[in-house]
């Protein structure tokens, strides 16, 4: 028999009855039906139900009877009508099975550590499956996830070819600019103690070839950073990565909405609405409590700070009066929290530095909290109007500086959501696409453990015009040109038009942002230079391909559309790395390494 298949897996429909067939994958199941075998036979494209009859070839049907879950095998048969009464209609391949008339096993499989189905491998710790990455990518639903991130890469490569942009690719080992996350570093052998480090986005490069005159940059570019592992966030991820000469910022929203747009459909066939809204930051903050609001529910942030200047509660009082912020949330309907519930909430709130999480339940027509015997009737009234308060809602306030107040109410009012959808009082669609941009972000933002300012998003993002004067005397007020591209309360993307100009590059490395002058020019020196040879003005964003495919996929980690993601701790558990090298290696290296204590 040749091994050569004639068909796939998902292919043969009653329109083959009468074929002769061969196909070769994987044995999903073995089933015994009384001396007649079945085997679930399946490849990258689905399953096809091959039957042994001990009728037509006794031998066969023996040898099939014995074959292990996960073999690979070649058959060879006839397409044959299933009897009535055992017609699959959910399979493309569900009318028909085939009469096998040979078998060749082409390797025998162990028996898997868990099981290879989606509802089984999903109850499987997540380290059994990255153990055996191999097995765990042999589920369909893993594999329709590799097919929706390979589908969608191919997307965004057509859009831009389009719009006539080029791929370009940047080198992955790039100099130490320590002035976003931490980096990676790469010993050089050749110049002893002297490093590389892995690039953490293409930025510089893709600068330098706006003034290399390319115009029209785009790259599907890997980037490496030293961060601390969340279900969003890989030492090794994907971007998106796109520069432009003569654009400004709604050339980038259109061009960008444009990418989303063909993605969406080309991947889901849905047809997204643009142009996208867009809040500047200072509302999403007040609003939502972060720069990257789920706006598919509602339960705003309120601000009550000029209510509370006076108030007996003196905690609000002193907040208010000392130039803090009090905020609340009304959580309809979740007044049936438990004690371990507010419990665990206030834990969160102070994990984030609040002081305490102060709450009213509404329940059997009264006020419910250790706080109200503080409100006057007229706090009351207010609180009532503006929240709606009803019966049945939990309110929580926080009291504290304005950020820090923004932020501890923006995430109770995720997990506040949480809990109501855990109760089925809130229903949050995860194809419910909500994409916003998020614009007019400060330029700078002062770091209080540094004691100077440093850059929001980039140092290279250049300041809004009109705003540029204040560089010199108030660089807090100074708006950016930045804009974020957010779903569903996922950061998707980010990017700035940039400063082109030498001058005004150095004064923000050297007088806002405080680099000494000989670190601007070790660190940036080559970046400088080059802008005075005619740096056409020029912008770009970068996002995240890993995160968007997790939203396509309709998983919250990214590790699940990475084929072979580290864990939490970093580390590789099917290869098995990171992993200690010889002496001989690191003397090569001019390293000697220091353990900790
Ligand atoms: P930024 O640092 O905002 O911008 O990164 C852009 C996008 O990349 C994704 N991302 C990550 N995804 C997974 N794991 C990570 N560790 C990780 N870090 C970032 C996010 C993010 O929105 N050069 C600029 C862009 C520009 O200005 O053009 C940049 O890298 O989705
Ligand atoms: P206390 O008077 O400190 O016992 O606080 C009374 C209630 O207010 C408790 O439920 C605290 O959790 C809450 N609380 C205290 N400080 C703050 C704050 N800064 N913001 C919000 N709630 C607070």
């Amino acid at each position: 028999m040749s091994m050569k298949r004639t068909h796939h897996c998902a292919q043969l429909t009653p329109a083959d009855l009468g074929a002769s067939v061969t196909l070769s994958g994987w044995v999903d199941s073995v089933r015994d039906h009384g001396g007649i075998v079945f085997i679930d036979l399946r490849d990258r494209k689905g399953i096809t139900q091959v039957k042994f009859d001990p009728q037509d070839n006794a031998e066969l049907g023996v040898q099939a009877g014995h074959l292990k879950p996960e073999s690979v095998i070649s058959i060879a048969g006839k397409v044959v009508p299933r009897p009535e009464g055992t017609v699959n209609a959910t399979l493309p391949t569900g009318g028909i099975e085939i009469a096998a008339n040979a078998l060749e096993v082409l390797n025998v499989s162990d028996t898997p550590p868990f099981p290879l189905d989606d509802i089984g491998g999903d109850k499987v710790n997540e380290d059994l499956r990255l153990t055996y990455r191999y097995l765990d990518l042999r589920r369909p639903k893993m594999r329709k996830n590799l097919q929706v991130r390979h589908r969608a890469a191919k997307s965004i490569r057509d859009y831009f070819d389009s719009q006539e942009f080029i791929e370009v690719e940047t080198p992955a080992l790039f100099k130490s600019t320590p002035e976003g996350a931490r980096e990676y570093l790469v010993p050089s052998r050749i110049h002893a103690g002297q490093f590389y480090a892995l690039s953490q986005s293409p930025q510089q490069f893709k600068q330098i070839l706006m003034v290399a005159g390319v115009e029209k940059y785009f790259q599907i570019a890997r980037c490496f950073r030293d961060e601390d592992l969340r279900s969003d966030r890989q030492m090794e991820f994907t971007q998106v990565d796109v520069e432009a000469s003569f654009i400004d910022r709604e050339g980038i929203y259109s061009l960008f909405e444009g990418m989303l747009k063909k993605v969406w459909k080309d991947v889901l066939g849905h047809d997204l609405p643009t142009p996208f809204p867009r809040m500047p930051y200072i509302d999403a903050m007040n609003r939502y409590g972060v720069d990257k609001p789920d706006v598919r529910f509602g339960m705003e942030l309120v601000d009550f700070t000029e209510l509370f200047k006076n108030s007996a509660f003196k905690v609000f009082a002193s907040t208010a009066t000392g130039g803090g912020a009090i905020k609340a949330i009304n959580a309809k309907g979740l007044a049936d929290l438990t004690q371990g519930e507010i419990k665990a909430l206030e834990e969160i709130a102070k994990s984030l530095g609040a002081k305490g999480l102060a709450f009213i339940k509404v329940e059997g027509g009264e006020w419910k909290s250790p706080i109200v015997k503080f409100f006057s009737d007229a706090e009351k009234a207010a609180l009532t109007a503006q929240l709606g308060l009803a019966e049945g809602d939990m309110l929580f306030f926080a009291a504290a500086p304005w950020e820090k107040a923004c932020a501890i109410l923006g995430r109770i009012r995720l997990e506040a959501a949480a809990l109501l959808q855990k109760r089925g009082k809130l229903t949050i669609r995860a194809d419910d696409w909500q994409f916003l941009w998020v614009v007019d972000f400060p330029l700078m933002s002062y770091d209080e453990a540094e004691n100077r300012y440093v850059a929001t998003h980039h140092p290279f993002t250049a300041p809004v015009a009109e705003d540029a004067s204040y560089l010199d005397t108030d660089p807090k007020k100074v708006r950016g040109q930045h804009y974020d591209v957010v779903l569903n309360g996922m950061e998707l993307g980010g990017g700035s038009i940039r400063i082109h100009q030498p001058a005004l590059q150095k004064k923000v490395f050297e007088d806002v942002l405080k680099i000494p002058a000989d670190v601007v020019e070790s660190r940036f020196g080559y970046m400088l230079k080059a802008f005075t040879y005619g740096a056409p003005p020029h912008g770009g964003i970068a996002f995240g391909l890993d995160r968007m495919v997790a939203l396509l996929c309709g998983t919250t980690s990214i590790r699940d559309v990475i084929a072979f993601p580290k864990t939490q701790k970093g580390q590789d558990l099917m290869a098995q790395s990171p992993t200690p090298v010889t002496a001989k290696q690191l003397k090569e290296l001019h390293i000697a390494t220091v353990m900790p204590e």
